[in-house]
C-alpha cells in the first residue's frame, strides 16, 4: 500500500471548520443585543448588563460566557466571586456602534440573510424559495430592515460613482433604488446632479420617507414596475431619452430572465443618445459561474428568497444589453475589485 497517496494526506479539518458556525451566531446575537456597545462604557456584571439591555439575566449570561469563549469579551472574577464582563480590544474597536470602525451596521440584514441561507436544502428539494422575499407583499417594518441594511453600501457606491464616473451628469436614474442611499450620495457629491429613483409601487413610499428624512432635495422617487410585461410601456412620469446615466445596483438579480431583459430594454429607452447604463451588484457572475466566489455563494441567498431572481452571467447580461441596443459594453472594476458592466446608447 502506498502510504504517500494524496488521500492519506486529506483531513476533514476544513469541513469541520466550515460546520462550526456557532461562533458566528454568538457574535451576531451580541451585535443584535448591543452587548458590545453597552460594555463600551466599562465592565459590567451579567445582571447589570441585563438591566441596561432590558432582558432577563440567565440567558444573557450564557451568551456572555460564549462571547468570552470566542474572545470578544473578557471575564474577571472579583474577590466577592462575581464575574465582570468587558469588551476585548478587538470588540471595543469594531463592535461598538458609533465608533468609526464599527462593522455591525448590517446585523439585522445578516440575520435575515442567514435565516434564508439555512433553507437552501429545502428550497432545492421543493424547487421553491423557502424564505421568499416578495417586495410587493413584504410587511413595511421588514422592508425597512432590508433597505436600511443595504443603505451604507448604497451610499458608498453613490460616492464612488460620483468620484469616478458620474460627476458630469445632470440626470441619473437609480433603478430599484431601495433606501435611496446611492441617489442621496450622488446629489450630495455633485451639486448639479438630480437623481430619480424608480421603485416598485409597494416600496416607493418607504423609499420616499427615507429620502425625505435625509433632506435630499434633488432626489425624486417614481413608482413603477420595470419588469412588467406590457409591451413598449414606459413608466408614467419618466420621459424617454432624458437620463445621462442609469444605474442598476443589485436590481436585475431580483428578476427572472424575461423580466430582466424587458427592464434593460425599458431603461435603455430612458437614456439619452450617448447615455450610459451601469449594471452593478453581487449578482454578476463570470461565465464559468464559479467566480467571483462571492457572487456564486450569494446566489444561494437568491435561490431562497426570489421566485425568478438569480445571479446571472456576464454573457447573459451582455445579451440583454445588446438586445436593448446598447453598444461599447465594457467590463470595469469598482474600487474593491468587483466587476460591473457599462454600455452606451448609440448617439
Ligand atoms: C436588492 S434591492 C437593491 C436596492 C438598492 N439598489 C441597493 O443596492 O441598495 C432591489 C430593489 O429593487 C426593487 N425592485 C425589484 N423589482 C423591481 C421592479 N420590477 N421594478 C422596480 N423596482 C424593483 C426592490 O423593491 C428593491 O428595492
Amino acid at each position: 500500500m502506498n502510504s504517500d497517496s494524496p488521500e492519506d494526506e486529506l483531513q476533514p479539518q476544513r469541513i469541520q471548520e466550515l460546520l462550526s458556525v456557532l461562533p458566528s451566531f454568538a457574535l451576531l446575537a451580541g451585535l443584535q443585543l448591543d452587548v458590545f456597545t453597552r460594555l463600551a462604557a466599562g465592565p459590567a456584571t451579567a445582571a447589570g448588563l441585563a438591566g441596561l439591555l432590558g432582558v432577563e439575566v440567565l440567558r444573557l449570561a450564557r451568551l456572555l460566557y460564549a462571547l468570552v469563549a470566542i474572545d470578544f469579551l473578557e471575564v474577571r472574577r472579583t474577590d466577592g466571586g462575581i464575574d465582570l464582563f468587558a469588551n476585548t480590544p478587538e470588540a471595543d474597536l469594531f463592535l461598538v456602534e458609533g465608533r468609526a470602525d464599527f462593522v455591525g451596521h448590517e446585523r439585522n440584514l445578516w440575520s435575515r440573510v442567514w435565516n434564508a441561507a439555512l433553507q437552501t436544502a429545502d428550497s432545492v428539494r421543493s424547487d421553491s424559495p423557502r424564505a421568499m422575499l416578495d417586495f410587493a407583499e413584504i410587511p413595511r417594518e421588514e422592508l425597512r430592515v432590508f433597505l436600511e441594511g443595504l443603505h451604507r453600501g448604497a451610499v458608498s457606491m453613490g460616492e464612488e460613482l460620483a468620484r469616478r464616473w458620474l460627476s458630469s451628469c445632470a440626470a441619473v436614474l437609480d433603478v430599484g433604488g431601495g433606501s435611496g442611499g446611492m441617489s442621496v450620495a450622488l446629489t450630495q457629491s455633485c451639486p448639479d446632479l438630480a437623481a430619480t429613483i424608480v421603485e416598485l409601487p409597494a416600496v416607493a413610499p418607504v423609499t420616499r420617507e427615507l429620502v425625505e428624512a435625509e433632506g435630499a432635495e434633488r432626489v425624486s422617487v417614481v413608482a413603477a414596475d420595470l419588469g412588467e410585461p406590457a409591451a413598449d410601456s414606459l413608466p408614467q412620469d419618466l420621459v424617454a431619452g432624458s437620463f445621462d446615466a442609469a444605474v442598476c445596483k443589485s436590481f436585475l438579480q431580483c428578476l427572472g430572465p424575461a423580466e430582466a431583459e424587458r427592464a434593460v430594454a425599458r431603461i435603455t429607452r430612458l437614456l439619452r443618445p450617448g447615455g450610459e447604463l451601469y449594471v452593478i451588484g453581487v449578482g454578476l457572475l463570470d461565465d464559468t459561474r464559479v467566480t467571483p466566489a462571492h457572487a456564486t455563494l450569494f446566489d444561494l441567498i437568491f435561490l431562497n428568497i426570489y421566485e425568478g431572481g438569480r445571479a446571472y452571467t456576464e454573457a447573459e447580461h451582455r445579451q440583454w444589453m445588446a438586445a436593448a441596443g446598447l453598444e461599447s459594453v465594457q467590463r470595469l472594476e469598482l474600487d474593491d475589485g468587483s466587476p460591473f458592466l457599462r454600455g452606451r446608447r448609440p448617439e
